[in-house]
């Protein structure tokens, strides 16, 4: 069985014909993990372009989110079934995408779905998105130990959420990046500019090898073929432990994504 490859391709804004033929270059350059969900509305693109490259689908991880307009009861097991109908597979990973708006749903009305839909065979694993610790352990109490394979929220230099990075990585829940390049905004910090010049790389490649250093996944996108193959090859640039240390010690910014419905974050 394919593990969780460390480097995948968010597809957000990956729509339509372009969406495809962004993704199709995506499989073509090597990475073998895609990430989409309900709300994106590139499942049918992630399909097709999966279908399209002629690899064999255990090839490639899949990932996809429970929107959360699907959490009530007896509504999230049908949605990741249109799911799997609009990828025409089904998925290695199914998230929850986001806890429930103002916490208006109690947690197990939702997981417990998630939970039933693993051992129905509609995913083969299940994790979190946007869960804070105290949600978070809330998650693993309802689950069991060993069942949340990730949770993935924001995190790249500018902004290193080491609390909640430091707690999953004890716990054994890999972390996932998503604005793992702060949607571009890292080349536009000296530090990052300073240490890519020196390795003869971009921004944008250093916060990737500076997440996968760490054991973290990332999930970069583009739109476009050179930054696709370019941000790929951040699997081939090694940091040393003081570019590491540098890129530690970064400035933070505020949170980016951040819904007035959301959790009460850790940071
Ligand atoms: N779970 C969640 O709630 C959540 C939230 C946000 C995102 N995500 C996932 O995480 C993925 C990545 O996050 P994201 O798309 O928000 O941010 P990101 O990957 O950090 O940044 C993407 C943006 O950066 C630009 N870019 C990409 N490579 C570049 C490069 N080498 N140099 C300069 N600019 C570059 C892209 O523009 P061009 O297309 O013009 O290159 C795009 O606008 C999403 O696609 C999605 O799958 C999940």
């Amino acid at each position: 069985m394919l593990e969780i490859p460390k480097l995948g391709f968010g597809t957000y804004g990956r729509t339509g014909p372009d969406g495809i033929a962004a993704l199709e270059c995506a499989l073509a350059t090597g990475y073998r993990h895609l990430d989409t969900a309900q709300s994106y509305h590139t499942e049918s693109e992630v399909g097709t372009a999966l279908r399209n490259s002629g690899l064999p689908r255990e090839a490639v991880w899949v990932t996809t989110k429970i929107d959360m307009a699907n959490y009530g009861p007896g509504l999230l097991i049908p949605s990741l079934q249109a799911s799997i109908d609009r990828m025409e597979l089904v998925p290695d990973l199914a998230l929850i995408h986001w806890p429930a708006p103002n916490g208006n749903l109690a947690l197990a009305v939702y997981l417990d779905q998630i939970a039933e839909a693993k051992s129905q065979g509609l995913t083969r694993e299940i994790g979190v998105s946007n869960f804070p610790i105290a949600l978070l352990t809330e998650a693993v109490g309802r689950l069991g130990k060993g069942q949340v394979l990730t949770n993935q929220f924001e995190l790249n230099p500018l902004f290193r959420n080491e609390t909640l990075a430091r707690f999953c990585q004890a716990q054994g829940i890999l972390v996932t990046c998503y604005q793992p390049i702060a949607k571009g905004r890292i080349a536009g910090n000296a530090v990052a500019a300073a240490i890519a010049a020196r390795h003869g790389a971009s921004a944008e490649q250093v916060a990737l090898a500076w997440e996968l250093a760490k054991g973290y996944v990332a999930i970069p996108t583009s739109g476009r073929a050179e930054r696709i193959v370019a941000n790929h090859a951040a699997l081939h640039l090694t940091l040393t432990a003081d570019d590491i240390a540098q890129l530690d010690a970064l400035d933070q910014s505020p949170r980016s994504i951040n819904p007035a419905w959301g959790p009460a974050w850790d940071i």
